[in-house]
């Protein structure tokens, strides 16, 4: 038929992290675009999860492979024209495992040949703060903000090994007020909060799936996007004016408290001192990090981009009001 791609002449994406957020998100954005000349390799260590089941009746093809095992991703790479690559921090804490897994992605990304690696990466704060700088702990004794740090580190793995990549610098997911515990509270006084030690600075946020559509359009564009780093976000909004939006979406007042990163550390939950220090890092670098993530790009990569009131009205009655902060 005029103007269809047949499914032999589509450049083939690898998705790493597939069945998740991010790469979910890409999955999404590749299928839909049915004459978009991509088609979508799912990789996942399970092919029978039904997250992967999903994504095969919805016309991906669905490989498996392990992040750990460099010879199953040489595998499944094979004959791929692109790869989106995110490691998953939050699964072991770890941010020596995200650099020998990245160095895993690169090297079979060497071996398969492929033109085009996306790299889900953040900044690795040490440039900014050495380790012997008190302003913040550091933490295992060798990373200021470890899910930043390690793949922020790994950088230098994709460009060591010669693969075309582009370094792609994501936000803030205002999905974690649904499903990382970081949504309104109910305090003592019976009033919603948020709690952030951001100050009155500003937090670069995105819709989860934007990450994908963004993504795939870096895909689309091919050469102009190889050797670059580029940062995205929805919005710059300050926790105030992210208070604002849920209390106007929520129908009920919802305020800002902006805490201070040692009391947010003392939280004490897995990976709060790493989220502190991260809270710290963007509140104190402020306009650097909002700087590398350029919301009119993103718009422009994006045109369906969602500000924070539209992924509110989309997912406000998903966003936990009753938790009673202890
Ligand atoms: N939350 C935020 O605001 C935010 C913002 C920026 C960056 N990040 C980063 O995003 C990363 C998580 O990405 P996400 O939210 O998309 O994750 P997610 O939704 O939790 O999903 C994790 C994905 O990683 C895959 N995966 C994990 N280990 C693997 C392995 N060894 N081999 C192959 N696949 C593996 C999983 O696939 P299977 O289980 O199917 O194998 C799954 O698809 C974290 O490292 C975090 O630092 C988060």
């Amino acid at each position: 038929m005029e103007g269809t791609v047949s499914s032999v002449d589509k450049k083939i994406i690898a998705v790493v992290g597939a069945t998740g957020s991010q790469g979910g998100g890409l999955c999404q954005a590749i299928l839909a675009d049915a004459n978009g000349g991509f088609a979508v390799r799912a990789i996942t260590r399970d092919p029978g999860k039904e997250k992967a089941k999903a994504l095969a009746a919805k016309g991906a093809e669905v490989v498996q492979a392990d992040l750990d095992n460099v010879e199953s991703l040489k595998k499944a790479l094979a004959g791929a024209h692109g790869v989106y690559c995110v490691t998953n921090f939050w699964e072991h804490f770890s941010g020596e495992k995200e650099i020998a897994q990245a160095k895993n992605i690169a090297d079979a990304a060497r071996a398969a040949g492929v033109k085009h690696i996306i790299w889900s990466t953040l900044e690795d704060t040490r440039r900014w703060m050495a380790l012997d700088d008190d302003r913040m702990p550091t933490i295992m004794g060798k990373y200021k903000v470890p899910h930043f740090d390690g793949k922020g580190e790994a950088n230098q793995l994709f460009i060591d090994a010669g693969v075309p990549t582009t370094f792609l610098l994501t936000s803030f997911y205002w999905d974690n007020l649904i499903h990382f515990g970081m949504g309104p509270r109910r305090g003592g006084d019976g009033r919603l909060r948020i709690s952030f030690p951001m100050g009155d600075q500003k937090l670069p946020g995105i819709a989860v799936r934007d990450i994908g559509g963004s993504a795939y359009e870096i895909f689309k564009q091919g050469g102009a996007f190889i050797g670059r780093t580029v940062g995205i976000a929805g919005e710059h909004l300050t926790g105030a004016e992210m208070a604002a939006g849920l209390t106007r979406a929520l129908g009920e007042d919802v305020h800002y408290e902006a805490v201070s990163p040692a009391t947010y550390r003392r939280l004490g939950f897995p990976g709060a001192a790493d989220l502190a220090n991260m809270f710290q890092f963007k509140r104190d670098f402020n306009e650097l990090f909002c700087g590398t993530r350029d919301v009119a790009l993103t718009r422009r990569l994006n045109p369906s981009l969602l500000t924070f009131d539209q992924w509110l009205a989309q997912h406000k009655t998903q966003i936990p009001r009753g938790a009673i902060l202890s």
